[in-house]
């Protein structure tokens, strides 16, 4: 088996697991541990536990890789691979008690900067809806052993995602962003958790999803998933402080790009 097939076992494996684990701590109520960066950034004891068990399970089976979760400190490993870990990704939809959160796990090759990486593999657990979405580089990506396919949606016709920024002082250039992509679009969405946003759009749920200032483990394994899909992702204005990713079958994905090269 290859290496990447192996590391999506067990990604898969360990998400399957920490998803139960969430579900289990929502049922049990939540507590709020910390808000971050703003208000509206929190962290719950369940993310903690969460990525500790994850972090716990990898460093059992695969003791030298490294390891770059959302609650805890980075870890460089020696084998050259990096675990890029969102322990509970839509926290605040988990605090809120709205189904739509997952844990995403993806195993990264080289350094764990986002434009210096090569993603091998990939998984999205969302617990509520019980469904498992996993990707391998060069093999696909599945959703409960089915194999995914991105949508080939006009722009016209095209269902989109998007999120927002923590920062309140972000919101003004989404919004506007927003009201430039509406226009060509048939809808568009803000689900609050990016790596479903992903991950849809890898099952053809959605046929496209924009968002500036994605942390790497919100995207890490979402990426890997649209393009073992068929699809295409891209992120550019890569050394500013919001870094704008963009996902899609590849006629939505272009007219996206178009969008934001035009941006104000
Ligand atoms: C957030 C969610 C949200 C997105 C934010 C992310 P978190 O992740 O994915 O949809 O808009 O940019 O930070 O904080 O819930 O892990």
């Amino acid at each position: 088996m290859s290496l990447a097939l192996e590391l999506g076992e067990l990604a898969a494996e360990i998400a399957r697991e920490a998803g139960a684990l969430a579900r289990q701590r929502r049922t049990e109520g939540v507590h709020l541990a910390a808000t971050k960066s703003t208000l509206a950034d929190i962290v719950t004891d369940a993310d903690r536990e969460v990525e500790n068990l994850i972090r716990e399970r990898l460093r059992t089976v695969r003791p030298d890789d490294g390891f770059l979760g959302e609650e805890s400190d980075a870890e460089v490993g020696a084998s050259g691979i990096t675990w890029v870990v969102d322990p509970i990704d839509g926290t605040v939809n988990y605090a809120y008690g709205i189904p739509a959160y997952n844990v995403s796990i993806a195993a990264v090759r080289g350094t764990p900067l986002p434009d210096a990486w090569e993603a091998l593999a990939g998984a999205v657990s969302a617990p509520v809806f019980d469904e498992l979405f996993t990707a391998v580089q060069g093999e696909g990506a599945w959703l409960d052993g089915r194999r995914l396919q991105v949508t080939s949606e006009t722009p016209a016709g095209a269902l989109l995602a998007t999120g927002f920024g923590y920062d309140p002082s972000t919101h003004d250039g989404d919004l506007a962003l927003v009201r430039r992509v509406m226009p060509m679009a048939r809808d568009l969405r803000r689900m609050g958790s990016a790596a479903l946003d992903l991950a849809y759009v890898a099952a053809g749920r959605l046929d496209g999803y924009f968002e500036r200032g994605l942390k790497p483990w919100d995207f890490a394994a979402g990426a890997l998933l649209v393009t073992e899909a068929g699809g295409v992702v891209t992120r550019t204005d890569v050394e500013s402080a919001r870094p704008m990713l963009i996902a899609g079958g590849a006629e939505v994905h272009q007219r996206l790009t178009a969008i934001m090269e035009n941006e104000q």
